[in-house]
């Protein structure tokens, strides 16, 4: 699926089932193969980036298979092969999550450098200086991390700011070492504390997961474990969005309504109504909302993910909102597609000044990332006639049957032959569940 037609001004209604969180996914699937015996990981949600994963960790001589019930089995004994294949490692930043299970069960790892990307530069300094803590000789050359280490040490470790990333580099690298590390300032999201659960279960002692300071006792060897991963809070959170700028009224299943305080105050804020159950929540919203101001941070902050979104439902409210995004350094690439669809928006730097208009205008636009994409499709959802958008592949990355979960919600969506050449084709077909 490359383009798709959307057309505007149908309000979402009805309940969707939310899937497994793509970031946490990430993180448990290479954790997976720190041990040589099998693990069954359920709700684990089976978009692009996910399947691309896999496929990086079979190159590795990792097993992976997914089962009709969609369940994956990881069998981490015949990992092999230290270096891991640019063209797959790539395409997505959790990637370079193989860099520290390598680390951990060879003593050595050739991993490509993850690049920058559309949302803006993304170095791994600090995993790179983890890992050199923990006792690892590393260099760049050509490209790739080249990282040597006999015997990883635990030991006291700073992370300069609380990136997810190097935090579950470091767990993944530390649960296999000799001694005690000391993660602080330590990211504190939700999928860490998941993957932590799941490192314990296999037989790591990971201790103080969603504090500031995670401390890690080496074990010598770990076991595989069944798991079922945590709902994705970030497409809850869209899905929340969705049904605001349509002014619908829809229930989210399978959501943990605590993982999402801030977008839930926020949205309250600007008249959505709310309702919470135990693993559900109610979203009811009126035709125009109030503009209110909104600032990234790291969690229980309001999610960078959900910035885009949350820009193009402000771009409809009444009044000014001020977003400003304090995580990444050019996360607001897509506001130009959203001012093709009417949006005034001026952008100073890491702050976007939303002036809310009373309708987007339906026009062709380009996804250029997965939640620019969404943005971009809440966007088409409100406006007057038909939006179509291109690079939809993009948002087959990290949200499970987007398009699918939207039009059982009443959408009217249509796909579109794609024009160009689909450079996500192949990683569609690499695992098919019920097949591998
Ligand atoms: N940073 C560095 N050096 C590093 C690592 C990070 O300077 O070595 C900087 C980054 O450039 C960024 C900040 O630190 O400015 C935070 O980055 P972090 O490492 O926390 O992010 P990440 O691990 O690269 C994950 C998610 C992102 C999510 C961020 C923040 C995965 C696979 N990705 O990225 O998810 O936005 O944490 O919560 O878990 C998405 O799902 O759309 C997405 C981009």
């Amino acid at each position: 699926m490359g383009r798709v037609v959307v057309q505007g001004g149908i309000p979402l209604r009805g309940a969707v089932g939310v899937s497994g969180s793509k970031n946490s996914a990430l993180a448990i699937l290479v954790a997976a193969a720190l041990a040589e015996s099998e693990s069954v990981l359920e709700n684990v949600p089976l978009h692009t980036d996910v399947r691309v994963l896999c496929a990086i960790l079979r190159e590795l001589g990792v097993s992976v298979t997914i089962d009709s019930q969609r369940r994956v089995h990881v069998n981490g004994a015949g990992l092999r092969t230290a270096v891991a294949p640019y063209d797959l490692v790539r395409r997505l930043r959790g990637s370079f999550y193989v860099a520290g299970l390598l680390l951990a069960r060879l003593g050595q790892a050739e991993v490509p450098l993850p690049g920058g990307c559309a949302i803006g530069s993304r170095p791994v300094d600090f995993h790179l200086r983890g890992f050199q803590q923990l006792g690892a000789q590393v260099q760049v050359e050509h490209g790739y991390m080249k990282a040597v280490a006999p015997h990883l040490t635990g030991t006291r470790i700073y992370i300069n700011r609380a990136s997810v990333g190097t935090t579950v580099n470091l767990l993944l690298a530390a649960s296999l070492a000799q001694g005690t590390t000391v993660l602080e300032n330590a990211a504190k999201e939700p999928e860490i504390v998941d993957l932590s659960i799941y490192l314990n279960a296999m037989g790591a002692r990971v201790r103080g997961a969603g504090t500031d300071v995670i401390r890690i006792d080496g074990v010598r060897r770990l076991r595989g474990a069944p798991y079922t991963i945590i709902p994705d809070r970030i497409e809850a959170g869209t899905f929340m969005m969705a049904a605001a700028i349509t002014g619908g009224e829809v229930e989210l299943q399978q959501v943990v309504p605590e993982h999402l305080r801030a977008p839930i105050v926020k949205l309250s804020e600007a008249g959505v109504q709310v309702t919470e159950g135990d693993s559900h929540l109610r979203v009811a919203a009126p035709t125009r909302l109030r503009a209110v101001d909104v600032e990234t941070a790291v969690y229980p902050g309001f999610p960078t993910d959900l910035q885009q979104p949350f820009v193009a439902l402000m771009g409809l409210a009444e009044g000014t909102s001020v977003v400003r995004e304090t995580i990444f350094d050019a996360r607001f690439g897509y506001v130009d597609e959203l001012r093709r669809m009417g949006a005034d928006i001026k952008v100073e730097r890491d702050t976007a000044i939303v002036r809310g208009i009373p309708r987007y205008t339906g026009a062709p636009v380009q996804v250029t990332d997965l939640r620019a994409g969404a943005a971009l499709m809440l966007a088409g959802l409100a406006a007057e006639g038909e939006t179509e958008l291109s690079g939809v592949e993009h948002l087959e990355r990290g949200y499970e049957g987007f398009v699918a979960k939207l039009r059982t919600l009443g959408a009217q969506i249509q796909e579109l032959p794609s024009t160009a050449g689909d450079d996500w084709s192949d990683a569609g077909r690499m695992l098919t569940p019920g097949v591998e």
